[in-house]
């Protein structure tokens, strides 16, 4: 068995995790990373990829902003379709200047593990039978497995940046959580392709008869798309000519007509979720990402508060260990709630808003054209998309 110290344990090297453990560095605290997956694996997991002007900041403070800077596309709005034809949306317009900026979860997440490696910062990949012990103590610890060894990490802080399915939320007891959630009826089907996107300036979001599409890119030779699609249909189900028929046939004729097909090199089925576990701190344990909630991908929220969240963990570690000051800690929980729940009913009403629903025939129906209607045509309901849609500022409803 092999013991050793450190100021935080990072349990999770995806985004969250990595972006902490670059901003720890930075300030000079030491601390560990422990992921259960491979490299490799990591970078295989296809995701998002809109990011706000805060994640955008976030990511430049960390020092990995090169790579957004010079692989980033910057768009200044984004396209609504329904009844077949297209609406834009002047984001930056509506919101005073403000911009988001087209980079793949992939590529912000190899940005930071190659500085990583640069930085001679270890991260413990493949850790088996990770488990947290004693975080309502002072001394909290991890212990893991690797190569068949048992690993103690002794710490004063784990933070829980392992995702949805990971071992940090699971560890807290029961009755010291409430978790809020709502399942969607329906999933996404997304293919990754090596055609040039069919609209580089803006993202597109269909809703139609045949239910919602959305036309996204990686690079300028690089496209991410996406049909809604019953969860009970598998990948093998669609095939690329079937896939490429169906998201066409939910565009706008021209669009469609535009659109440039090829061979998928993913392509997956996602289900869609919202959820939020409250509150994030137990003791010595801190929930970052999406260890604590989903969104919905539609309003391209998940990344985005990731990053939110690890900006105000970082700043509350920072402040303890600097400032010998428990207020940032004491507060991350509630300050990262807030924004989160507003990132949540966001995703939640674009979701509502663009999808074919197996129960709204009628009624429902009429609302959601009545909505997009006044949305296209109301400056007050288009500012209210754009202002969340570009990110809410960090400190937004503090004053
Ligand atoms: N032990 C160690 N690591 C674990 C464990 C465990 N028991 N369980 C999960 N992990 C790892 C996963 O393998 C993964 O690499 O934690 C990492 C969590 O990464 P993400 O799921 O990407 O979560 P996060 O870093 O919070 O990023 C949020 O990802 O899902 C998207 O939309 C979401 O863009 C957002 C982002
Ligand atoms: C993506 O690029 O994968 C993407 C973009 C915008 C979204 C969701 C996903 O709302």
């Amino acid at each position: 068995m092999s013991t050793s110290s450190t100021q935080v344990v990072i349990i999770g090297a995806g985004p969250s995790g990595l972006l902490l453990g670059a901003l720890l560095h930075k300030a000079g605290i030491d601390h560990v990373i422990v992921e259960r997956q491979s490299p490799d694996y990591v970078l295989g997991r296809i995701r998002a990829g809109i990011l706000e002007q805060v994640t955008v900041d976030l990511l430049h403070e960390a020092g990995v902003g090169t790579g957004v800077t010079q692989g980033g596309t910057v768009h200044h709005s984004i396209e609504l379709v329904f009844k077949n034809t297209r609406h834009p949306i002047e984001v930056t317009q509506l919101t005073g200047g403000k911009v988001v900026t087209a980079y793949g979860q992939t590529e912000v997440t190899k940005d930071l593990m190659d500085q990583r490696t640069r930085s001679g910062l270890s991260t413990v990949y493949e850790a088996r039978d990770v488990s947290l012990h004693d975080f309502d103590s002072l001394l909290p610890q991890v212990r893991y497995l690797k190569d068949g060894v048992s690993h103690v990490l002794n710490c004063e802080f784990i933070a829980g940046c392992d995702g949805f399915h990971g071992v940090a939320r699971a560890s807290v007891p029961k009755n010291a959580i409430t978790e809020f959630e709502k399942v969607y009826p329906f999933g996404w089907l997304g293919v990754l392709a090596d055609v040039p996107p069919v609209s580089t300036h803006a993202i597109v979001y269909a809703n139609s008869d045949r239910g919602f599409a959305l036309c996204s890119m990686r690079s300028m030779t690089r496209s991410r798309y996406y049909v809604q699609c019953p969860l009970s249909d598998k990948v093998e189900d669609w095939s690329d000519q079937r896939f490429w028929d169906e998201i066409r046939r939910r565009l706008d004729p021209e669009m469609a007509e535009r659109m440039v097909i090829g061979a998928s090199i993913e392509k997956s089925i996602a289900p869609l979720r919202s959820f939020v576990a409250e509150p994030m701190r137990f003791g010595r344990l801190f929930l970052a990402g999406d260890a604590a909630h989903i969104v919905p991908p539609t309003g391209a929220k998940g990344l985005n508060l990731a990053a939110s969240d690890v900006k105000y963990l970082s700043s509350a570690f920072i402040e303890f260990f600097k400032d010998k000051s428990a207020a940032g800690i004491d507060h991350y929980s509630q300050h990262a709630l807030a924004r989160i729940w507003r990132a949540e009913r966001f995703s939640w009403w674009l979701t509502s808003l663009m999808h074919r629903f197996p129960d709204s025939e009628g009624f429902g129906q009429k609302m959601q054209e009545a909505e997009l209607d006044y949305l296209v045509n109301s400056h007050a309901l288009s500012t209210s998309l754009a202002e969340n849609y570009v990110g809410l500022p960090l400190d937004f409803g503090q004053h």
